[in-house]
């Protein structure tokens, strides 16, 4: 079976319900993106950036994925699919996607403020009891905070990711800007020849933009395109 390899962003979960980031003037559901996504930001404020979260938490599991997701999924029939995405959100899960890799976290889990990537402290929250009081501790006594990749901290999850786009028959991009690194760099790991699609309604600067076909649409109806493209 040929690989398809998705890169998603803001843009894949507008359709259900959630902003963008830099189409509101770099505001993320209506905070500075800097106040709600950085180390100093939680520090200055953890009672409003707790609350950012666990009130994005509770919009998040009332959303349903969009016609977007769904063909994503749809396509694991024909393709072996992987979807990379920036995207906190559990869209391309519920779904139905079988292998997501999630570049900058995921709002569903919290974690250690020590140490954010030791497993033993990782917990999902259920939808029933998704909100964290403030002060709550890990397992480590260190604050518990969200699972979400800060401005300015690393992104383990680029190096698996980067694995996959190497290996892509198909390139996919659904609504990102492009403006975030090391992400935005992931296509570049596309193998020379490899076709690529980018479905935004919005022009975004994709390198080696000779091989791009531009479906400029959202993603609902753009993944309806690629489907007959395909
Ligand atoms: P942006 O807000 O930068 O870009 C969203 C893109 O979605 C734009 O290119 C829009 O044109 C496009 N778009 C809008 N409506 C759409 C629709 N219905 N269908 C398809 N596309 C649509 O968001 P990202 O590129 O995802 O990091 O931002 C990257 C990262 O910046 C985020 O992951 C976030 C932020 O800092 C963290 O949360 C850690």
């Amino acid at each position: 079976m040929k690989r398809i390899v998705f890169l998603t962003g803001a843009g894949m979960s507008v359709e259900s319900g959630f902003k963008t980031f830099r189409g509101n003037d770099g505001l993320w559901e209506d905070y500075p993106v800097e106040q709600v996504a950085s180390h100093e930001g939680w520090l200055a404020d953890p009672t409003l950036v707790n609350n950012f979260y666990n009130n994005l938490r509770k919009k998040l599991y009332a959303a349903k994925p969009n016609e977007g997701h769904r063909l994503i999924k749809e396509l694991e029939k024909a393709y072996e699919v992987t979807v990379i995405t920036q995207n906190v959100d559990n869209l391309h899960e519920k779904a139905g996607s079988a292998k997501v890799i999630h570049l900058h976290g995921e709002l569903t889990k919290v974690c250690s403020s020590n140490e954010p990537y030791d497993s033993r402290y990782i917990q999902e929250l259920p939808p029933e009891n998704c909100e964290v009081a403030l002060g709550t501790r890990a397992g480590d006594g260190s604050l518990l905070r969200p699972f979400i990749v800060f401005f300015g901290e690393a992104v383990p999850m680029i190096e698996p990711a980067a694995a996959e786009a190497a290996q892509a028959d198909i390139f996919v991009i659904i609504g990102t800007s492009l403006n975030v690194y090391p992400a935005a760099g992931l296509v570049q790991y596309a193998r020379p020849g490899t076709p690529i699609y980018l479905i935004d309604p919005d022009d975004a600067p994709v390198s080696g933009s000779g091989r791009v076909t531009h479906i400029k649409k959202g993603a609902s109806e753009g993944m309806k395109e690629l489907m007959r493209l395909l």
